[in-house]
């Protein structure tokens, strides 16, 4: 596909590590109700495939952001542009995000949950680019995959809200 330069991460190393997560977070939670909450619209494929892997109750929800900038450098700004349809107060979330970069959104809706009162928060982001880090509070418990400092698209991912729909996390070149 024009753009990509090569697969960083196939559709099947991602649906088993999908599957190691999915065991893990099940054992975490074993006879709680679930939070999940994604991040729109990223993560949306990530919380599909995960969530049917879990053997807990689960209740999802969704939240939008957008950082202003163009390109692939975001502004550092992040705005909540459609809140969770209730609050989370008393609940066990998980936040389902597609990558961590900077750590500017993820920071940012850390303090927005916070502040409901959730009975415990904990981040599960897909691929984590430690050397991007800007704001370095945010500790993922679950990360699928450690990449380095390159911009990726597929499964979920954009570039210009493209590629999203790949089975695969793909390296992109503008
Ligand atoms: P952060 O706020 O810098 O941590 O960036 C988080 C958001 O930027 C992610 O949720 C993505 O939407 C976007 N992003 C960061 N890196 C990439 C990338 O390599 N490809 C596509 N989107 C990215
Ligand atoms: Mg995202």
């Amino acid at each position: 596909m024009k753009g990509i330069i090569d697969v960083m991460i196939t559709e099947v190393a991602i649906k088993k590590r999908i599957e190691e997560l999915a065991e893990e977070i099940t054992n975490d939670y074993s006879g709680l109700t679930l939070y999940l909450i994604c991040v729109l619209k990223g993560g949306v494929m990530f919380l599909s495939d995960l969530s049917r892997k879990l053997e807990v109750d689960v209740v999802m929800d969704f939240i939008d952001v957008s950082s202003y900038g163009s390109g692939t450098e975001s502004s550092g700004i992040v705005r909540i542009d459609k809140d969770l349809d209730h609050p989370v107060t008393g609940r066990h979330v998980l936040l389902v995000e597609d990558i961590l970069d900077t750590g500017q959104t993820l920071s940012r809706l850390i303090r927005h949950l916070c502040a409901q009162r959730p009975a415990s928060l904990e981040v599960c982001t897909l691929l984590d680019k430690p050397e991007r880090r800007v704001i370095d509070c945010v500790i993922p418990k679950y990360i699928g995959f450690t990449i380095p400092d390159k911009f990726v698209v597929g499964y979920g991912l954009d570039f210009d809200q493209k590629y999203r729909q790949l089975p695969y996390i793909g390296i992109y070149n503008a």
